[in-house]
């Protein structure tokens, strides 16, 4: 019953959105065509559907086929750095290819073993631990834009080429798995339009906040499911989705709550106008933009949309996504791809190497048996959670730089721990270990070492094996002084069979 009544809701929704005049946008806006002198020069040349896309424009960009050979040519080319998977098909069946880069593709890395764990945190530990985090890059999500599914293959051949040669290349492939998804509207490519095969724009296809559009899940693309499923099980920290018609860096919230157009931040604007800001300022001449201050734009400021991709992310996926309008012209010719790529290369490698240059990392852990354990992470005054993974016990939370946060472990049946940190131009690496509720004092872990709460498990951990060597020698010598008087003792004596004495 309560499913029908949605299902009505979301049909009259639907309707409903669907009565306003449907334009193209950058992001996949619907607003009325007599507002559109309000968004800007930029907007209002892409209000009209794109053009028809001649053949001479699409010649010089890769087919769907042709796509599909240079991903699996990388991977055979860069096999030591990656790993070559599909999320699913698109409505016609072609497969949505995602390399992933790393230096241990594919795994998750190994978890250091440790005898006897104590402590409230300990701020240095596990920092190697960083690595399994993953972020991802999506191209091509509107047909029509297809400079995304250019660029990120020559992202990835770049990295590539430039892995233990580029100090950036290096510290991406070495400290992070980024999924690079080159195009998740193929079939839209082929048919030179915005959405798919079905006609739907995918930017406007994920459940909403705000509105109950797109909650009936049978009426979702087959694209964007396989975004959600990838989403949910790739546990992604951060993630960037391009785009063309603008230049522009844009940051949740896309939509506003009564639909207006207004800036509408989200819990982590401050961290948000950060990622975009490295973005457009490592730009060739993002940041230079007249109609965006520094070339970042917050979407419902810019122009609200709703079942858009980004919002999603961050509220579903606890993924900081942005949406990046790379280029000014949704299709140009392709000889202008190098230079586009050029423009965007450091912006790119920037925004990826500030996942590891900022923010707050670490692993949290329960106190009696040393284990991870998926605790979630939030920030005090920020509020929005962070969940640690289920088999490491890892989080991994954007930050902006240059603040003070206090920062918050908690977890069911768990005491919540909580210690106050500076985020400087560097991230800090903190470890929780959180007692369960009714613990108190001495505690045993399940290896059977005592273990004073107050004390860390390095410190501890060494002290422990110091007094057992030092029993173990004390034993030793007594044992062999033992035997050496017993043996002095026995020759003395040997004649006479008389039993030892001890
Ligand atoms: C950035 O450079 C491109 C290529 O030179 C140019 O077409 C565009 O107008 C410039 N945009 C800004 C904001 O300066
Ligand atoms: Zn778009």
């Amino acid at each position: 019953m309560a499913i029908s009544r949605r299902l009505l809701l979301s049909l009259f929704l639907l309707r409903a959105f669907s009565s306003l005049p449907a334009q193209a946008a950058a992001r996949g806006a619907s607003h009325p065509s007599g507002t559109s002198g309000n968004y800007g020069s930029f907007l209002r040349n892409l209000l009209q559907d794109n053009p028809m896309i001649m053949e001479e424009l699409v010649r010089g960009y890769m087919s769907n086929s042709e796509l599909e050979i240079a991903v699996h040519a990388f991977g055979s080319r860069c096999p030591n750095i990656s790993r070559i998977y599909s999320i699913g098909k698109s409505v016609n069946g072609v497969a949505l290819w995602v390399i992933e880069i790393s230096d241990k593709p594919g795994q998750k890395e190994a978890e250091p073993a440790f005898k006897c764990f104590v402590g409230t945190f300990d701020r240095k530990l596990y920092s190697h631990m960083w690595n399994i985090f993953n972020v991802n890059y999506v191209g091509n999500v509107h047909g029509d834009e297809p400079v995304g599914r250019e660029v990120l293959i020559k992202l990835a051949n770049w990295l590539c080429d430039n892995y233990l040669k580029d100090p950036l290349a290096t510290l991406i492939v070495k400290n992070m798995h980024l999924h690079i998804l080159p195009t998740m509207n193929p079939d839209g490519f082929a048919l030179r339009r915005r959405g798919n095969a079905n006609n739907v724009d995918l930017n406007r296809d994920f459940p909403d906040q705000f509105f109950p559009n797109n909650d009936e899940i049978n009426y979702r693309q087959p694209e964007t499911r396989a975004i959600m499923n990838w989403v949910k099980q790739e546990h992604f920290t951060a993630s960037a989705s391009l785009h063309g018609g603008a230049l522009v860096a844009n940051y949740p919230w896309d939509g506003s709550r009564d639909q207006s157009k207004q800036y509408y931040g989200c819990p982590d604007d401050k961290t948000f106008r950060y990622m975009a800001s490295v973005y457009s300022q490592s730009h060739y001449n993002m940041s230079l933009s007249k109609e965006f201050k520094g070339g970042i734009t917050n979407g419902a400021f810019w122009y609200p949309i709703y079942g858009g991709m980004q919002d999603w992310n961050y509220i579903h996926g606890g993924c900081f996504e942005l949406t990046l309008e790379i280029s000014d012209v949704k299709w140009p010719k392709a000889a202008e791809l190098p230079v586009i790529w050029e423009h965007n290369r450091m912006s790119m490698l920037n925004l990826a190497a500030s996942l590891v240059k900022t923010g707050v990392h670490g692993r949290i852990f329960a106190a009696d048996t040393g284990h991870p354990i998926p605790g979630s992470l939030t920030i005090k005054g920020i509020g929005s959670e962070i969940r640690a993974s289920r088999t490491y016990g890892d989080y991994h939370r954007m930050l902006a730089p240059g603040e003070n946060y206090e920062v918050m472990a908690s977890m069911e049946g768990f005491r919540t721990k909580a210690t106050r940190i500076v985020v400087e131009e560097k991230a800090v690496s903190l470890d929780f270990v959180l007692d369960r509720d009714g613990a108190n004092g001495l505690i045993r872990n399940d290896l059977g070492c005592p273990c004073d709460d107050d004390k860390l498990f390095h410190v501890q951990g060494a002290r422990l094996e110091l007094y057992l060597f030092v029993l173990f020698i004390i034993i030793a010598l007594y044992v062999l002084f033992k035997r050496k008087t017993t043996s002095k003792f026995t020759i003395h004596r040997h004649s006479p069979k008389r039993p030892i004495a001890v």
